[in-house]
């Protein structure tokens, strides 16, 4: 495990295809039962980050509600804070400790604004988050598991940077396609294989018609 950042565990469910979301944002692709399988995964796990993208489209709870366990942290990542005060992560955030990771680049008065709902702000990087230092300012409050949910955008920052330690993906059946399709990492992408992680596979969980795949770096 790294010692100044969590341990980073990446978690989607992708169509057959490899991709998260269809060209409109529909992403509903995981059984009930993966889904009991994902909640459990939240609970045991400190924190939970998504892009701004994931929480204006989906508009998640990211709890661990179908799990007896707790709720971890949620983590959002907004560079200038423009998130919506009628999502549902943001009308319960006072009951479920919530961060919003924005950037150099947001106004104070969007500042005041996620403070006021019950947000935590933390700010790192300067035009765009970076997600190297959030981090470590997580690992120093004390995040040592982090789950990272997507979607593709965020994904590529986390690969880019070669922060991920864990991959575990759902294969589910279906097949998305279209060029405007969310895939599993979005971004610029590496131009040679050799750029990429290397990944050993762990496990393999059969549940009923869909394949959990759990991949170590
Ligand atoms: N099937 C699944 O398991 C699954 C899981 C999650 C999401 N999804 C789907 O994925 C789709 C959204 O994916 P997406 O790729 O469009 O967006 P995303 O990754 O959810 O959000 C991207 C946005 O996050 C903000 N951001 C701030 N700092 C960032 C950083 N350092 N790196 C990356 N993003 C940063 C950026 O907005 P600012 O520049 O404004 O800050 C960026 O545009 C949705 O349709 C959702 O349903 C599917």
């Amino acid at each position: 495990m790294a010692k100044s950042r969590p341990y980073v565990i990446l978690s989607a469910a992708i169509s057959l295809d490899g991709n998260m979301a269809t060209k409109t944002g529909d992403s509903r692709l995981s059984s009930k039962k993966d889904l009991v399988r994902v909640h459990k995964l939240r609970s045991n796990v400190d924190a939970i980050l998504i892009g701004k993208r994931t929480m204006l489209i989906d508009d998640p709870s990211l709890t661990a509600r179908y799990v007896k366990g707790k709720n971890p942290i949620r983590i959002i990542l907004d560079s200038t804070g423009s998130i919506k005060s009628n999502s549902k992560i943001i009308q319960t955030c006072r009951k479920i400790p919530t961060i919003i990771a924005v950037s150099e680049n947001i106004s104070e008065k969007n500042v005041a604004r996620l403070q006021r709902y019950g947000l935590e702000v933390i700010k790192c990087g300067h035009k765009k988050i970076n997600v190297k230092k959030l981090l470590c300012i997580l690992k120093e409050k004390n995040i040592k598991k982090l789950l990272v949910e997507g979607g593709g955008t965020t994904n590529w920052s986390f690969f880019k940077d070669g922060l991920i330690d864990e991959i575990i993906v759902t294969l589910t059946p279906f097949i998305l396609g279209g060029k405007n399709a969310i895939s599993l990492v979005e971004g610029d992408g590496f131009s040679k294989i050799s750029q990429s992680c290397s990944l050993k596979l762990k496990n393999i969980h059969r549940l009923k018609n869909e394949l959990v795949l759990r991949y170590v770096v």
